[in-house]
């Protein structure tokens, strides 16, 4: 090859780089269907800003225009929309997000990129049903996947803090109690191993990845530290967290390895990143539904890979209620309840607060 054939293949390669365009997490040049990918996302911003101007109170353009569209911004300088509200569009346009890529980014559904779009999801709705959500947790040995499973680590993590109030209340394990104390630190025991499964859930599913951005950070800031993780060392010498105290059960998280504070693993030094293959064709089909809330059902129908029609956004199907319809976002969601954890999960308040002896005695 001479020289000037590829010092062109090089300024090529340069030009398409500058023409990247980011829509979301996504480099949309890289999705089957670009243009109607870009699309999709403009027709869901349209769609958040009619959200938040018509249903919240005091919403006006001017306001959301002003914060160009950004929820902090808003709170503050809009007082009157009250955060709930926009809360709720959020979690619609994040749904509405998820569409676009089945859509349109379909080849990429398996992406570090999808994870994040789902991440923010989940994080942003209250109570999201995790069941009904598509290509999630991304199957093990997926094509063009990411290089850590965060829906794996989500799923963990949901299933150990469910775990966390049924071990508190667990009856075979309370009955023998007499004393307050021993009642006491039995709860407590059940915080501990919680909090030593959560850090299990995220350091060894990805061992390779920083936990920071795993979401470690918003853990110990939002739960572990207020909850004094520090002192859980003797809890954990002395109770079985996996058998007695359940959080070995595969409903519970199946935590097997539980670390103490003073024997923590080691940090994962990588960044995420995709691996392994390409997905050529629609992996669940030209057409699939999922199910956002307990009964919106999303239809999205796959773009053709060479998709010159641009995307239209998703129709609603049956069970009634139209998912592009504003009012749906404001039904579907309720009181946000997670009180500084940034861009972790959602951790109940009772996690946060450490109370579980009032949330035993006030079993007994
Ligand atoms: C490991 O990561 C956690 C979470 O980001 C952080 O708090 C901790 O300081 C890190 N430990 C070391 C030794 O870097
Ligand atoms: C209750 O405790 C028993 C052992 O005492 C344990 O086997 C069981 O898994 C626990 N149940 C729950 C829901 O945690």
């Amino acid at each position: 090859m001479s020289l000037s054939s590829r010092a062109l293949l090089a300024l090529a390669a340069f030009s398409s780089l500058s023409l990247a365009k980011e829509v979301g997490y996504f480099e949309s040049s890289s999705c089957a269907d670009a243009k109607g990918f870009e699309t999709c996302y403009e027709n869901v911003d349209t769609n958040y800003a009619n959200c938040v101007n018509n249903n919240c109170a005091g919403g006006s353009q001017s306001c959301y225009n002003s914060c160009g569209g950004s929820t902090s911004c808003m709170n503050q300088k809009c007082p009157g929309l009250g955060i709930d509200c926009i809360n709720a569009c959020e979690c619609e346009r994040s749904a509405l997000q998820i569409d676009c890529v089945g859509q349109s980014c379909w080849n990429e559904v398996y992406s570090c990129e999808y994870q994040s779009t789902v991440w923010d999801f989940l994080n942003i709705c209250v109570n999201p049903n995790r069941d009904g959500l598509p290509y999630w947790p991304t199957p093990d040995d997926a094509p063009d996947s990411c290089s850590c499973n965060l829906g794996q680590i989500d799923q963990k993590e949901h299933l150990i803090v469910n775990q966390m109030t049924e071990c508190s209340n667990n009856n075979t394990n309370l009955e023998g109690m007499t004393d307050t104390d021993e009642m006491v630190e039995y709860g407590q025991a059940c915080l501990c191993c919680g909090y030593s499964a959560i850090i299990s859930a995220i350091w060894d599913t990805c061992p390779g990845t920083k936990p920071s951005l795993l979401g470690a950070d918003d853990w110990f800031a939002g739960a572990l530290t207020p909850g004094h993780w520090e002192e859980c060392g003797p809890y954990l010498e002395a109770y079985d967290c996996a058998g007695d105290l359940g959080y070995g059960r595969a409903d519970a998280g199946g935590i097997s390895n539980f670390y103490l504070p003073s024997s923590m693993p080691t940090n994962g030094t990588k960044t995420m990143s995709n691996v392994d293959g390409v997905v050529s064709t629609p992996v669940s089909g030209d057409t699939f539904t999922w199910t956002f809330g307990s009964s919106v059902l999303h239809a999205v129908t796959a773009s053709s890979a060479d998709a010159t029609v641009t995307g239209t956004g998703t129709k609603a199907t049956s069970g009634g209620s139209d998912a592009t319809a504003t009012s749906t976002a404001t039904g579907t969601v309720e009181t946000d309840a997670k009180p500084g954890m940034g861009s972790s999960l959602i951790v109940p308040s009772w996690v946060i607060a450490g109370s579980v002896g009032a949330l035993l005695l006030s079993t007994l």
